[in-house]
């Protein structure tokens, strides 16, 4: 008996093309041969079927399938599904790219980063699967190889296996428990995401040569774990191979956008000052954060593109959190880029030489709190964590007797942030137009059981050409449903 028990995704459209995943839990040792199609209509009625083929699930990528699916039109919703023997996957909805010489259009984007299971349930998946959207990106934190908790709650619900992850088969297990959530299942099940890991796809502070919560002498050789993880993660994450052991890669959305996906963990990164697990670390300015043939790359991608908006995902707060000023060059996260200042400088000198002096967006996670932050060359959009303990529950407890005077303090210090929420959990909708993008941040009610509810807790807007947010008077959803 062959199942599709964790769903189906697509992922990385393309104006002619989207990769679809599914995985069979089956039995059989044996590859099994299972068949997918992509039609224009939720069934795969003959005369409304666009594409279709068969692929081959084995045990040697953990009967998990990718399928590059081709010949499709460009800013189209397809459906798609798979079938093997007589038993069908759920049916999946995705929608392909705009052409690159077609109408700038309008784009809407969902962003979202850090679902820890234990912490409770993903109602921020389960809202954004329900957004009118053409993609989310995904800024990693997507599985937890740990297993804990703050200590100021207990789990909501349990990892099983429980325990942290070091080998192939407790990656996947731990992927393949994630893909059993409902919401998760219908986030993949309505959009094409792009995703790209953060640290805890690998391990916690994961840098290129190790990881703050990897020990040799208890978890074993990092390449080994490290090598594991990668592999379980292109199993299990429905991700267009880049052809090189990294995720950063570029999704060109038309004349509107180009969105570039970097890897600020694994391929570059220097170990961070004070190993990672010390907040307020003072950073020097010659930690390597991208490494050069991410940064050859990046210019050669950006210096190309001649749409008319930039969106840089990346998992890692670019704009400063400082303590007493941002010049003083002290932060709060060293992992995050200030604890990389001169690989910050490095990226801000980039754009403005290749024309990005303005008109660019940059959709970060990893933090677990909210924030909207006015950068030299736009805006950076900072989406809270679905689930994971936000920066509230696991910093402020080290900093007692913090106060609303202090935040006023702290905002003070950090005048390019607009928003700063530290307690919350949601997700992001960034609203592509040719004039403006506008980012919505948007917090659920609760965690603790399965629940919609939600609000919106503000919108920020830049404007084409110009540097500086400014406040939305209300969500661009609304008005957007009347396009
Ligand atoms: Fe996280």
């Amino acid at each position: 008996m062959i199942l599709f028990r964790h769903g189906v995704a697509s992922a990385d459209p393309l104006p002619d093309g989207v990769l679809l995943w599914t995985r069979c839990t089956t039995d059989s040792a044996g590859p099994i041969h299972v068949d997918w199609w992509v039609s224009r209509s939720p069934a795969p009625e003959p005369a409304q079927l666009v594409a279709r083929g068969t692929a081959e699930a084995s045990a040697a990528r953990d009967f998990t399938v990718h399928v590059d699916a081709g010949g499709l039109e460009p800013a189209t919703t397809y459906w798609y599904g798979f079938r093997a023997g007589d038993v069908s996957s759920p049916v999946g909805r995705t929608r392909t790219a705009p052409a690159p010489d077609g109408p700038a259009g309008h784009l809407r984007v969902g962003l979202a980063s850090c679902s820890y299971w234990s912490c409770g349930f993903f109602n921020a998946y389960a809202n954004l699967a329900t957004r009118d959207l053409d993609l989310v990106v995904h800024v990693g934190d997507y599985i937890y190889e740990n297993d804990h908790v703050s200590p100021t709650r207990r789990a909501v619900r349990a990892h099983r296996p429980a325990g942290r992850v070091v080998t192939l088969e407790g990656y996947r297990a731990r992927y393949a428990q994630y893909r059993t959530d409902p919401d998760l299942q219908a986030l993949h099940a309505s959009h094409p995401v792009v995703a790209v890991w953060d640290d805890h796809e690998l391990v916690g502070d994961a840098w290129r040569g190790g990881a703050g919560a990897h020990s040799t002498a208890r978890h074993g050789k990092w390449e080994d774990r490290r090598d594991a993880a990668v592999q379980a993660y292109f199993e299990w994450m429905p991700v267009r191979r880049p052809g090189r052991e990294s995720v950063f890669r570029t999704v060109r959305l038309g004349a509107l956008a180009d969105l570039v996906m970097l890897d600020t963990r694994l391929v570059g990164r220097d170990r961070p000052a004070g190993g990672g697990g010390r907040p307020v670390v003072r950073a020097e300015g010659e930690r390597s954060l991208l490494g050069e043939d991410q940064w050859r790359w990046l210019e050669a991608e950006i210096s190309s593109s001649t749409a008319r908006w930039l969106l840089i995902g990346n998992q890692v707060m670019l704009a400063p959190l400082a303590l007493f000023g941002v010049a003083g060059g002290l932060g709060v996260n060293p992992s995050q880029w200030d604890g990389y200042p001169g690989e910050r400088r490095r990226l801000y000198d980039l754009l403005r030489r290749t024309g990005w002096a303005s008109n660019v967006a940059v959709l970060s996670g990893d933090i677990h709190s909210s924030w909207a932050a006015e950068l030299p060359v736009g805006a950076e959009f900072v989406s809270p964590s679905v689930t994971s303990d936000s920066f509230a529950r696991t910093v402020l407890p080290r900093l007692p007797g913090v106060s609303a005077a202090v935040r006023r303090w702290f905002m003070w210090q950090n005048r390019h942030l607009r928003l700063g929420d530290l307690q919350h959990h949601g997700y992001v909708t960034v609203d592509v137009g040719p004039d403006r993008v506008q980012g919505d941040t948007w917090h659920v009610e609760t965690i603790t059981r399965r629940d919609p509810a939600e609000r919106w807790a503000g919108g920020w807007v830049l404007h084409d050409g110009e540097l500086g947010l400014a406040p939305a008077p209300a969500p661009a959803s609304a008005e957007l449903s009347r396009r």
